[in-house]
């Protein structure tokens, strides 16, 4: 049980962010990054605490989970959430979200072939962990990124102000969304690791092994 008496906050999954009551703007994360990495600093004997958008997956055994919709909640969730002792996010969290949400379903209007929508930025979670009062030990972000992972990820690392930042690669095949699998390089300010490619139950042990080195040193 080598993370006992440890609390690791994780979030995972998508955020929703409506237009309407029939409709939002979200994206292809299925949760199965995090999931795998909360499960598995429960199995170590964490205290788990999962923060989750909207995914259909079972809660992992020995895990707590919260579930919220929007970037919004996912923020106050995962801020009311501290103190932890490690904060992880692997949530694919909206940078953006409608500045109004129509009460009613938006129609179509007659002579009308565009429709255009102001969106305002959301807050930064992990920015905002990364410098709270309540900061916990260790702040691991993740990077998406489609071109220029590791000029990309360290870029993040800085502006971001985390320890540690996991890249993955998307929209390839065999990695990043949806996919059981994954390919991540941990990228801190002393070095970079690369893990798998390998099944995502496997690389969130792996980076549980990567945090707990971390936290002993
Ligand atoms: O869920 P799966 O289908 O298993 O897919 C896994 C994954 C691809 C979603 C996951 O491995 C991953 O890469 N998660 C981060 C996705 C992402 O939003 O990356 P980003 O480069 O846009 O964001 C960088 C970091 O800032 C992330 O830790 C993100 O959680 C965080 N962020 C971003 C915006 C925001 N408003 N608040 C944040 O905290």
């Amino acid at each position: 049980m080598s993370l006992a008496g440890t609390r690791v906050l994780v979030s995972a999954g998508p955020t929703y962010e409506d237009l309407d009551p029939v409709r939002f703007i979200g994206n292809r994360s299925s949760g199965k990054m995090g999931f795998a990495i909360a499960a598995a600093a429960a199995r170590r004997g964490a205290d788990a605490v999962l923060v989750a958008g909207p995914v259909h997956l079972k809660t992992p055994d020995g895990v707590r989970r919260i579930d919220v919709r929007s970037a919004a909640q996912m923020h106050a969730t995962v801020l009311g959430a501290l103190p932890a002792d490690v904060y992880i996010g692997a949530a694919a969290v909206a940078d953006f979200t409608p500045r109004n949400v129509a009460p009613a379903k938006i129609k179509k209007q007659p002579g009308h072939d565009t429709l255009t929508l102001e969106l305002v930025r959301t807050p930064d979670i992990l920015a905002d962990v990364a410098t709270h009062l309540r900061r916990p030990r260790l702040v691991v972000g993740f990077a998406a990124e489609t071109d220029d992972v590791a000029h990309n990820a360290r870029g993040k690392l800085d502006s971001k102000r985390v320890d540690a930042i996991a890249a993955n690669r998307v929209g390839v095949a065999g990695s990043g969304f949806e996919s059981d699998d994954n390919a991540l390089t941990i990228y801190w300010r002393g070095g970079e690791i690369a893990l798998g490619p390998a099944p995502k139950t496997t690389i969130a042990d792996a980076l549980m092994d990567f945090i707990e080195e971390r936290l002993a040193s």
